[in-house]
């Protein structure tokens, strides 16, 4: 056996295994470890392990004549964080051919080598104990051996949380540090200058767009192939949701409300848009950049061509003058939340589309009722359009292709079509640069914040996704095809998303009061029509494909739940639960007497105007839970997880601050959330779960935010009955499911963003040592003459004050190369 074992063997008790120690073990341990835990509760801070002090240390005495090697004390811990085994030959004589092997307890892979070597402390549900064996040849070529224990505690949040913070900077830990990754305007090709950030630079179709949202890393090996398990090299996919347009140009852009736009300009603006593929890759030990001149990188902006895949795919309903068939279109556009298939693409999830498009004033008469109805309840109503591109003086269809007025003989002949276009998922194959993007109409189409993809061997595949404005509905897509794990190692990315993303039903969410909810499906045929309201008359569904474009009239006419603005989803990779945000709402929303159990609260927020104080101006964020824990449950459990709220404000008013936040965890508006992923500590037995604002309300005490989490499931708090006020003092009450409160153990805030950002986008590495964070829009209310943030020149110096902001990601790292956050 292994010497320095004691002769009756490893116990789990045990913690030392000096057998030549005379006390009792036991209280060996028991002092060491109080101690420790002293220190844990006194530092509260990052590596937990202490190693190399004599007074524990384990020896080993085969001979019988005294201490020959030491292997350092044992220690205590917890997962995710770095340990390091210190070894060293004692009494005075030199070893050699020094060496550390694990002997006991859950595998980990030991870095480095001889003397000294380090490793992750793996995830574990319970103190569990990992023993080490140190071993050294002595003078005579005799091997000595000596061993310690490190006991592993399940994860805990490991940082101090970050104040509130109005700095022009990202604020994180101390013992964090922040790269700037790409920025808005960096070059993707060979050739291309580097961004000026004056207004001068063009060529977004080559260029990282503006306004970056989600962001994912797909791993790519040495040799440059996907490799899910790479933490070193790897495709950084990120959504270009919109513009900060005002410093796209030299003095801001012209006519930018009215029309008509200059060529040059909409066209810059047009292809800030869309989608980006950069590859990031790893100089060793976490020292991130990214390759300009990559051939995996790509941009794909509302020009690009892409494909309809689905029940949709040639409908009459996607017929423009680009695709007479109705089966093809160009580009992506308000590009927001994504999704991941576990086959290794990207699901871009098309947001606030319908802004975008200009129908001219008597377009409602010139078109069929139902269509005026269908635009009019998608928000289709701007005689401009954002950003007036279709006021160009061109005749090319990139322009007026945002035109959707009915103004040729046909559906062929314009582009009154083209808004049923875009508000789809769009699925990308980051590791092809030449695949066309396929747009997966039986998702459905509208607000698509997010798409989270649940695949679980077995069952169908599930996507969840939220549909952004208020009052709108959270939905599911339940595939036909039951999920087969090994699809997930395909080469055809493409082809297996059409097995699993083209036949299936979608469903929209009814919250009940009690706790439980239902799935309701669109399915032609049983879904009523959509009955008339004030001067809207009933909707008819004609086939499948009608409700697809129109999911929102269908949703409608089920009596779905409508939400205080659903954003992203993200489902916990242990439980199964999924997590929704719901940003905010306010009284033109959702006035005192619409509350309802899932959306409980109405009350005002001093940083606000008088007009949209009053509501939920902080958000929440629900769960819930299928039952049966599959994807094609028609019922689930659900409660309220976490409620926004503004500590100082509302510090004791549980009616507001029903979660008890403090200075140290408050927010407002959460928007993104993530899990952390699964191959690492931090995705495991208890998963961190990320959340991420974008906040108006609270912007009087600090800028938007990252928290970190560590929830509890479904069910682990209460009912409650919630007394709400609106700005008359008129008071009702509302009764709900409230989750466990927050503590100072279970949510704290990890990142402050600099001055006008919100927070978006995020991701880790597969080892969970390095996470990507996307800022939007620094300095979004600024102009070009006096930029209100200098993000992210502002992060390390001090930068001229004209220098321009730039949204842009963020690689954080633990400067000890631990698991971010534990
Ligand atoms: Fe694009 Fe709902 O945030
Ligand atoms: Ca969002
Ligand atoms: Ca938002
Ligand atoms: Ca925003």
């Amino acid at each position: 056996m292994t010497e320095g074992l004691p002769a009756n063997g490893y116990t789990d008790g045990d913690v030392d295994t000096n057998s030549t120690t005379e006390r009792s073990l036991e209280s060996m341990a028991a002092e060491r470890y109080s101690r420790r835990q002293a220190l844990f509760r006194g530092a509260g801070a990052t590596t937990m392990a202490f190693m190399g002090t004599a007074v524990l240390a384990a020896c080993g005495d085969d001979d019988g004549e005294g201490v020959a090697v030491t292997a350092g004390a044992n220690a205590a811990t917890s997962a995710g964080r770095v340990v390091t085994l210190t070894g060293s030959p004692a009494n005075g004589y030199a070893g050699f051919d020094t060496a550390w092997a694990q002997t006991s307890g859950p595998d980990v892979e030991l870095t480095g080598s001889g003397s000294s070597v380090s490793f992750i402390a793996p995830a574990v549900s319970a103190a569990t104990d990992l023993v080490f064996t140190f071993s050294a040849k002595d003078v005579v070529g005799k091997t000595r051996t000596a061993t310690t224990t490190i006991r592993v505690s399940p994860a805990v949040l490991g940082f101090a949380a970050v104040p509130h913070s109005l700095a022009d900077t990202v604020k994180v830990p101390s013992g964090y540090s922040v790269t700037v990754m790409t920025r808005l305007g960096d070059p993707l090709a060979t050739g291309v200058s580097a961004y000026a950030n004056d207004g001068t630079d063009d060529n977004f179709a080559q260029r990282i767009g503006d306004h970056g949202d989600a962001l994912h890393f797909f791993g790519l090996s040495a040799a440059g192939a996907r490799d899910e398990t790479s933490s070193t090299r790897g495709l950084m996919v990120q959504n270009h949701e919109n513009l900060n347009v005002q410093y796209l140009h030299p003095n801001g852009p012209t006519n930018v409300s009215t029309g008509p736009r200059p060529a040059a300009e909409a066209l810059k603006e047009i292809e800030a848009h869309g989608v980006s593929v950069s590859e990031y890759i790893d100089a060793g030990s976490r020292k991130w950049s990214y390759v300009p001149t990559s051939a995996f990188n790509r941009r794909i902006t509302p020009n690009t061509p892409m494909s309809f895949h689905g029940p949709a795919a040639g409908s009459t309903l996607l017929v423009t003058a680009y695709s007479a068939a109705g089966t093809a279109g160009r580009g992506t556009i308000n590009n927001c939340a994504n999704g991941i298939a576990p086959w290794g693409t990207n699901l871009t999830c098309e947001e606030n589309w319908a802004g975008y498009f200009r129908r001219v004033s008597t377009d409602n008469a010139a078109r069929p009722v139902r269509e005026v109805t269908a635009l009019a309840r998608y928000g289709v109503t701007s005689t401009v359009g954002s950003y007036a591109w279709s006021t160009v003086a061109s005749t090319d269809t990139i322009f007026t292709k945002w035109n959707a007025s009915a103004i040729g003989a046909a559906a062929s002949d314009d582009f009154r079509n083209e808004p049923n276009q875009y508000g789809w998922v769009v699925e990308i194959d980051p590791y092809d640069p030449t695949s066309t993007p396929r747009k997966r109409t039986a998702l459905g189409r509208f607000g698509h914040e997010g798409a989270f993809v649940r695949a679980v061997a077995g069952q169908k595949v599930g996507v969840y996704m939220g549909d952004d404005s208020r009052r709108e509905y959270l939905y599911k897509f339940v595939s036909t095809a039951t999920y087969v794990a090994a699809d997930a190692s395909t080469t055809s990315r493409l082809a297996m998303g059409d097995k699993y993303l083209d036949a299936g039903i979608l469903y929209v969410a009814k919250f009940g009061a009690d706790g439980t909810g239902q799935w309701l499906p669109l399915v032609f045929g049983s879904v009523p029509n959509r009955p008339a309201s004030g001067s809207t008359p009933e909707y008819v569904f004609a086939d499948q494909a009608d409700i697809l474009v129109n999911p929102r009239l269908a949703a409608d006419a089920l009596g779905a739940t409508p939400m205080d603005r659903p954003e992203w989803t993200a489902g916990n990779p242990v439980t199964g639960e999924i997590y929704l945000t719901l940003t905010n709402n306010n009284a033109a929303g959702r006035p005192l007497a619409g509350t309802d159990p899932a959306n409980p609260r109405h009350y005002g927020d001093p940083n606000l105007s008088a007009s949209t104080s009053y509501g939920n101006p902080n958000g929440h964020i629900v769960r819930l839970r299928e039952d049966g824990d599959n994807t094609a449950s028609l019922t689930f459990k659900w409660d309220i997880y976490l409620f926004g709220a503004d500590a100082t404000d509302y510090g004791s008013d549980a009616n507001v601050n029903v979660s008890g936040l403090t200075v140290d965890n408050d927010f407002s508006s959460p928007d993104g959330c993530y899990f952390s992923r699964s191959t690492n500590p931090a995705g495991q037995i208890n998963p961190v779960l990320w959340i991420e604002t974008d906040d108006g309300a609270m912007t009087d005490r600090t800028n938007c935010m990252l928290l970190a989490a560590i929830p509890g499931h479904v069910g682990d708090g209460g009912a409650k009955t919630i007394t709400n006020k609106d700005s008359a003092g008129a008071t009702a009450t509302q009764a709900t499911i409230v989750g466990a409160a927050a503590t100072a153990a279970n949510l704290r805030r990890f990142l402050v963003g600099p001055v006008q950002c919100e927070i978006t986008g995020i991701d880790m590495t597969p080892d969970g040592r390095t996470l990507f964070v996307g800022i939007q829009h620094p300095g979004e209310n600024g102009t070009p003459a006096a930029p209100s943030s200098h993000w992210p020149d502002s992060q390390a110096g001090s930068p001229a004050a004209t220098v321009r902001p730039r949204s842009a990601i963020v690689a954080i790292t633990k400067d000890d190369g631990g698991v971010i956050a534990l």
